[in-house]
């Protein structure tokens, strides 16, 4: 049988989860029969835990290492296709900063946005405001500003998050509601809304909160201005997706204003596949299994300019 190792665990602050995620699509490929499935927990920044023989690799860590090109250039160095976006692309969407100019650049809408340093004074772009570090993943270190007492706080948490180095983002604060959009080799799959207790997705309400709903967009509804919600938020998804020079799986993060207005926040080149995570829902909503979820997007591995 082929051998095919998962690789979980690594060094960044999505340790706990990416190690759910990876004994899901461990027992997720188990269960289809046809794979020598190993699973590999990364404690470093290399490949020294993971066996020979193997011929292709599903990669279900997040952030650090795992996500920002890292793991994805060794991988390229020994020609074994892996799942998920090359090392160029990660590395451009694990940045927030970079991310948002590329996609300026290619007039895919997304927040209007400035930069602070640990002593900004006060909030560079008219209230309310999000503050976010841009390299984190799992909205750690992210808040709003809603007013000018709450800038320094928040300011203060970003740079917390990443060691009060570098610079964080300043992001206007666009109300109205959120969606994320999984894209596998060039295709959008349903879209998925995620309405928040409170309306602010934040880490609790990502991985402790059972109150978060996730409903599935209809295909029926319309903004004010008369367009389909889920026509605008695949193209969208799909237009960020190609703007990043993705391939295999991706999810795209939209908020859309309460005029139907879409602006992308960030791509998630490796996505959780928890028991809350929305790729697998998104996934299994045509009636595939976890396992043929996790197949379809390994069946997509390749590596370097795209080899299999
Ligand atoms: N500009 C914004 N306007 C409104 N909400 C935002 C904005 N930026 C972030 N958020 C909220 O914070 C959450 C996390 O932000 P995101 O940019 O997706 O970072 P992460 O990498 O942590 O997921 C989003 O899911 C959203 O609920
Ligand atoms: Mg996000």
């Amino acid at each position: 049988m082929e051998k095919i190792a998962v690789l979980m665990g690594g060094l960044s602050n999505e340790r706990e989860v990416s190690l759910e995620s990876g004994r899901n699509v461990v027992d997720g490929l188990k269960s289809l029969g046809i794979y020598d499935v190993v699973p590999v927990v990364i404690n470093a920044e290399n490949l020294d835990e993971m066996p020979e023989g193997v011929s292709r690799v599903f990669i279900a860590l997040h952030g650090g290492w795992g996500e920002n090109g890292g793991v994805q250039r060794a991988l390229d160095f020994r020609k074994i296709p892996y799942t998920g976006p090359g090392a160029e692309s990660s590395r451009v969407a694990m940045d927030k900063i970079k991310t948002k100019m590329i996609l300026e650049f290619t007039n895919v809408p997304t927040p209007a946005w400035s930069l602070a340093s640990p002593d900004t004074p006060s909030s560079p772009l008219s209230l309310p405001v999000v503050v976010k570090p841009p390299a984190d993943g799992s909205s750690v270190g992210i808040s709003k500003v809603s007013t000018a007492q709450d800038w320094q706080a928040a300011r203060d948490a970003a740079f917390a998050a990443q060691g009060g180095q570098g610079t964080v983002i300043v992001e206007e604060f666009i109300a109205g509601r959120e969606f994320t959009v999984p894209v596998l080799n060039n295709q959008a799959w349903s879209p998925i809304e995620i309405i928040a207790e409170n309306g602010w997705y934040g880490f609790d309400e990502k991985y402790r909160s059972e109150k978060t709903m996730y409903p599935f967009v209809s295909e029926s509804e319309l903004t004010i201005k008369g367009e389909k919600i889920a026509d605008i938020l695949r193209k969208t998804a799909l237009d960020a997706y190609k703007a990043l020079g993705c391939r295999g799986i991706t999810r795209v993060d939209i908020r859309l204003s309460p005029l139907g207005r879409p602006y992308v926040l960030e791509l998630n080149t490796s996505p959780g596949f928890t028991s809350h995570s929305l790729v697998p829902k998104a996934g299994m909503r045509e009636g595939a299994t976890f396992g043929e979820v996790c197949k379809k997007i390994l069946d997509c591995a390749t590596y370097g300019i795209g080899k299999k």
